[in-house]
């Protein structure tokens, strides 16, 4: 795992940015794995830029969400779908056709996970997958379980992360109590994986992410094990490190 420091928020959404765009300079096709969540908004603010300046074409990228809540439709402002399109998809050149996220919309959990896994598996997964990570230790929505998860499948939210994630929603009722995730093993199947984290409440499961035990209590110390990960974050995230 490679640790970088970058001190604040805005200078580690830089460098998420630079890592992500250098991905899509270095191979315009690639297949990007992306994640929800309020860290990584910085980084694709920073990429809307470089696109917007030209030195960006999202033209041929392919994209693949991490997760999505169950029940939820694309149209949705709360889905992560409509979140992908409000915070980068509309403001890029990406073909609508090459972006996936599971389909929320469809309540029958066996067949949307299974058509999601086909797909990234046809695509040949991820050249870089970008991650958050929640207080929990949690990687997509892989909550702290008893075995680390494999393919994309449907999780019951943990009450953490319900109530961590209600700070979007108007109340927390209104969190949808389950979603489809990408599993632990299609996230590890990435060439490349690009974690980012900041603020203090944040610190305990970086810590335990890079220098805990690997068990699937804190199912983000799986990266451990991955020979391609860069961790970037700040000053707050680092302090338990
Ligand atoms: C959600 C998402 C995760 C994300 C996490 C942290 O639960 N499913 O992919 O990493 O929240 O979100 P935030 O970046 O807002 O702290």
């Amino acid at each position: 795992m490679r640790i970088i420091n970058c001190h604040t928020y805005e200078a580690m959404s830089r460098k998420a940015a630079d890592i992500l765009a250098a991905q899509i300079q270095l191979k315009p096709n690639c297949v990007l794995g992306l994640a929800t969540g309020t860290t990584p908004i910085g980084a694709y603010q920073g990429l809307i830029k470089k696109y917007e300046s030209g030195s960006l074409d999202f033209s041929e990228v392919r994209t693949y969400n991490l997760d999505e809540y169950r029940g939820l439709t694309h149209e949705d402002p709360q889905s992560y779908h409509y979140f992908m399109n409000d915070q980068l998809f509309n403001h890029v050149n990406i073909d609508p056709a090459n972006v996936h996220v599971p389909d929320g919309a469809n309540t029958d959990a066996d067949a949307a996970c299974a058509d999601y896994d086909r797909m990234v598996a046809e695509a040949g997964y991820c050249d870089l997958q970008l991650l958050g990570i929640g207080r929990n230790g949690h990687i997509g929505f892989n909550e702290p379980a008893d075995e680390f998860s494999k393919g994309t499948h449907c999780v019951d939210l943990t009450e953490s992360t319900i109530e961590a994630n209600s700070r979007l929603f108007e109340k927390e009722e209104d969190v949808p109590r389950q979603a489809y995730t990408m599993g632990t093993q299609t996230i590890m199947n990435a060439r490349c994986i690009l974690v980012v984290a900041n603020g203090e409440n944040k610190a305990q499961a970086v810590r335990d992410m890079c220098f805990g035990p690997i068990v699937p209590t804190c199912p983000a110390s799986i990266l451990q094990l991955h020979p391609n990960v860069f961790v970037v974050c700040d000053d707050a995230a680092l302090s338990l490190c």
